[in-house]
């Protein structure tokens, strides 16, 4: 087991019933709030797909502050896939079915050159529709789904087997 990965075994929270009932609700918020364990972190998902990425493609919300970190760590650009109705432009959009509720992803266009290699991050991989209509969206854009990377996988949900022959690395599989 990594550094990382014993960080947010020990810190990760777990709140049943939330945001609704029936839900666990992990809150990766003590994980973050830790120096040593956020940087371990970072360093693991830049190491996880080590040279195959020219940018970063982070999900709203959690997935920016990753996206952010990774980004700069491995001097890559960065792209902020937004939920519905908050970018202008040229947008793409994504509907996809969360575990609860459903939504919209949007990106816009013509950030990057076609062929780009993405790596899309967020905090967790649940039932994987959010991780999933992202890939949608990079593709769509012309650009290459290099690989997913999350802090957080629930096994339970079989997030994974929703995103194809997709390159996932979670920093913890629970
Ligand atoms: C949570 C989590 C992931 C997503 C995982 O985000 O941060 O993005 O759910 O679920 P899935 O694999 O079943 O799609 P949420 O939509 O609650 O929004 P937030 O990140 O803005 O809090
Ligand atoms: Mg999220």
């Amino acid at each position: 087991t990594s550094p990382a990965a014993a960080h947010v075994r020990s810190l990760l929270a777990s709140y049943p019933d939330f945001p609704q009932p029936g839900i666990m609700f992990r809150d990766l918020n003590p994980v973050f709030a830790n120096a040593a364990a956020f940087r371990s972190i970072v360093d693991e998902l830049v190491d996880g797909h080590h040279g195959r990425f020219d940018a970063v493609a982070g999900i709203e919300a959690r997935g920016f502050l990753l996206a952010a970190a990774v980004g700069y760590a491995a001097d890559v650009a960065v792209l902020a896939v937004r939920k519905g109705g908050k970018l202008p432009g040229t947008v793409l959009t994504e509907e996809y079915d969360l575990e609860y509720g459903s939504a919209r992803l949007e990106l816009e266009v013509g950030q990057l050159p076609a062929g780009s290699r993405v790596l899309v991050l967020d905090d967790v991989l649940a039932t994987g529709g959010t991780v999933a209509a992202t890939s949608r969206l990079i593709e769509r854009a012309g650009y290459v789904l290099a690989g997913v990377g999350v802090v957080v996988e629930l096994t339970d949900l079989a997030g994974r087997s929703r995103l194809g022959d997709a390159s996932v690395h979670a920093v913890v599989s629970i």
